[in-house]
């Protein structure tokens, strides 16, 4: 594999934005890989049209070759260049939640390449809503297939230094967009099937789509359960071990004073704790936002995994969010961190 002297391109002001977009469609364009910020978390970019380009984020990721890609689209054209039977179900929720953090499945065309799509008839979609990324959507003028800028297994990117961290010497540009807003990849639905079904929760959550479509949805019950891989789950990403940092996460289920309890009464581990918690904790913690403030969660919950290792973390206990809404998928990040594995 090739070694890159990584480049960071810096986007502060619109003269910057400019030239750092020109050289990263530049580089799409000849073939080669960028990383991208997006309101979610950062992607790995490619030309989602070229093969040889696509192979290339499942080398420098180290991802497993049935794990389909999304590809990322800047307006409605290109999503009638890659998918088909969009039906009035696909449009009603792009009308609605697009640009922004949903990706839809649909049955693939057959100009996108099967790479993309790891073999699959269907092919994944979003319009991102952060500017930068749109905007280099719209100058390639191609789809752009990127996965989470991070490496296979890690807790994804919601800055440019994790990128770097992660990617340093494998890619030769990084795009600093700042740090991502949601922090949470997108919400993922299969429209494909006979019955709409969320295999990913995300900051767009299944009340919200029911709300947009006046009918009710299936979510996928991998979401919260540990699931053996049977060959017929509907989204490959699933099976995988995901976020996970070099410590041992646990999960715990509880008040601020049982969680406190259990903290305090262990030697060596670290809380990765809400709010109400830290001022009783005596361990070192890491508070990820309130119990009740979901959208903190999702912001920092990627970083705080990263700080974790960083700290020299061995075991961590998380205090685990409500399931409800937003938080369903920060519960949902959080129990694939920590293995499943949950304490109490
Ligand atoms: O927010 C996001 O979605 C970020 C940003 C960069 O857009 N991207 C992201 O990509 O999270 P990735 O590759 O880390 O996760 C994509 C998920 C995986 O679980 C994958 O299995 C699923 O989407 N997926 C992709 N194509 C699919 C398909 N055709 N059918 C079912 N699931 C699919
Ligand atoms: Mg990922």
């Amino acid at each position: 594999m090739i070694s890159y002297n990584t480049q960071i391109l810096p986007t502060n002001t619109l003269q910057e934005t400019a030239c750092s977009l020109e050289i990263a469609a530049k580089a799409l364009l000849n073939g080669e890989l960028v990383g991208i910020p997006t309101e979610t978390v950062y992607g790995l970019g490619a030309n989602g049209m070229n093969e040889d380009a696509v192979a290339k984020i499942f080398a420098a990721k180290g991802r497993p070759q049935d794990n389909p890609l999304i590809l990322h689209i800047s307006d409605m054209d290109m999503l009638q260049m890659t998918a088909q039977d969009v039906s009035d179900i696909g449009n009603r929720l792009g009308e609605r939640f697009w640009p922004g953090p949903l990706t839809m499945v649909f049955k693939r065309k057959s100009n996108v390449p099967s790479i993309v799509s790891a073999g699959l008839w269907t092919v994944a979609v979003r319009m991102p809503s952060h500017p930068v990324a749109r905007e280099l959507i719209h100058l390639c003028g191609f789809p752009i297939a990127a996965p989470s800028a991070n490496l296979s297994g890690t807790p994804s990117p919601t800055s440019a230094q994790h990128v770097f961290e992660d990617l340093n010497g494998k890619i030769p540009y990084i795009i600093d967009g700042g740090d991502c807003n949601i922090g949470l990849e997108s919400t993922v639905i299969n429209l494909s099937s006979e019955i709409p079904i969320i295999l990913r929760p995300g900051r767009i959550t299944k009340d919200d789509i029911e709300e947009a479509l006046g009918m009710s949805v299936k979510i996928d019950p991998g979401i919260t359960e540990y699931r053996e891989y049977d060959g017929s789950v509907s989204s490959p990403g699933m099976k995988y071990r995901h976020y996970a940092p070099k410590a041992n996460v646990k999960i715990f289920h509880g008040t601020t004073k049982e969680y406190v309890d259990y903290v305090n009464s262990r030697n060596d581990v670290y809380a990765l704790c809400f709010l109400e918690d830290t001022q009783w904790l005596n361990n070192p913690y890491l508070c990820y936002g309130g119990a009740d403030d979901f959208d903190t969660q999702g912001q920092k919950l990627f970083g705080a995994l990263r700080k974790l290792d960083k700290l020299g973390a061995k075991t961590v206990i998380a205090h685990a969010p409500k399931k409800d809404g937003m938080g369903l998928s920060v519960y949902n990040r959080l129990i694939k961190s920590a293995g499943f594995e949950v304490v109490r």
